[in-house]
């Protein structure tokens, strides 16, 4: 019997500390041995949102903790891990810095690989944490950062078909909260609200909804929330603002993925055409509801990573760096920090640049 690689994962490419010990079993699925995730909301509440100093300073603080933790839940012992993983990308140079020089440091230190990873990577990749998903696959990937349709060849090859070109959509969502005075992070929270309101009580804008193919456009919709949420006062009339900028988001995306299935059925010959959610906003119910109904209609299969890894978190990198590692995907420790990394690294990738309307 071979033995297994055991990975180790690292992660902070923004307000969480990560790591997680992952292998695989004798039919080659991955496996989770331990995934430890500290979150930071306590430290940027007061701020309303992240403050890149603090967030670093919070990793260096944690990151030695977090991994021996992960090293002591996982029952392995360090000297026995084959490779460390790390994001080097893309995320917040400070706090990408902390992870990917612990990363370096530790596979230095033991004299095994160093695998730099995409952090994006690991979002399009967290479903195969809990189940088998071949190649290839339509991807939405829905975060604080990013939103974009992809189609996912193979580990590595990206092909983008559909991008924001202003907000993403998590930002958005986070965004809506604060004008509703909900504390940071929001964006979960809203799901909460929407389910008291009245989804159909405010017309709300949809950008480029008639034109643009896959592409999407928050920014007209946080605009018209804020006008309205100016001129109302009670509970009830937050939670129906809730209710119809979820509603809106719904719709939108509907619409959107439909056309992206177009897209990917053009690009690709599959047997069983697969569509990923994945990235903290996937773990939005209504979301998974309204894009699984989608599916059954398109004869699609739809795919959510579980909620608990749809967030960021180390074993989705420590996947990444599994894959890799199969393949003898080694990365030098002179590996620099990414803050900006496209998965497909040919596509014009500055803000709204590049996207044809
Ligand atoms: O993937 P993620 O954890 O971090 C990034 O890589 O950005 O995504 C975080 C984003 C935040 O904007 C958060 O508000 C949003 O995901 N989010 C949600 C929900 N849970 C997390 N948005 C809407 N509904 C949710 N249930
Ligand atoms: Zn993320």
């Amino acid at each position: 019997m071979n033995k297994k690689p055991l990975i180790l994962g690292i992660e902070s490419s923004c307000d969480e500390t990560a790591a997680s010990i992952i292998t695989e079993n004798e039919q080659g699925m991955p496996t989770i041995l331990s995934s430890i995730v500290s979150s930071q909301v306590d430290v940027h509440k007061e701020f309303g949102g992240v403050v890149p100093e603090l967030a670093a300073r919070s990793h260096i603080d944690k990151i030695d903790l977090i991994t021996k933790k992960a090293i002591d839940e996982s029952g392995i012992k360090i000297e026995d891990i084959d490779a460390v993983a790390a994001t080097a990308g893309p995320g917040l140079v400070v706090c990408l810095s902390v992870g990917l020089s612990f990363g370096k440091a530790i596979a230095s230190s033991l004299n095994i690989p160093f695998i730099a990873v995409n952090h994006l990577e690991g979002h399009a990749l967290s479903p195969k944490l809990n189940l088998e998903l071949n190649y290839p696959y339509l991807l939405l990937l829905i975060s604080g950062g990013h939103t974009q349709f992809l189609s996912v060849q193979h580990l590595g090859n990206y092909k983008r078909l559909g991008t924001t070109i202003d907000d993403a959509l998590g930002e958005a969502y986070d965004k809506t909260a604060k004008l509703l005075g909900i504390e940071f992070p929001g964006g979960p929270r809203i799901e909460i609200y929407a389910k008291k309101g009245n989804p159909t009580k405010y017309i709300l804008p949809k950008p480029i909804f008639y034109r643009g193919g896959c592409n999407l456009s928050f920014a007209g919709l946080k605009t018209a929330v804020l006008k309205i949420s100016k001129q109302i006062n009670t509970k009830q009339e937050k939670y129906d603002l809730a209710a119809s900028f979820q509603r809106t988001i719904e719709e939108i995306l509907y619409k959107k993925s439909k056309i992206a299935f177009d897209e990917f059925k053009r690009m690709n010959q599959a047997n069983k055409n697969k569509f990923v959610v994945a990235g903290g906003v996937a773990a939005n119910k209504r979301i998974r509801e309204v894009l699984t109904n989608l599916c059954v209609e398109e004869n699609f299969e739809a795919i959510f990573p579980p909620i608990n890894l749809c967030g960021d978190n180390a074993a989705m990198i420590a996947l990444v760096g599994l894959e890799k590692f199969k393949l003898s995907q080694f990365d030098n420790l002179s590996y620099p920090v990414k803050p900006r990394w496209p998965l497909d690294e040919n596509a014009i990738f500055l803000k709204g640049a590049g996207v044809k309307l």
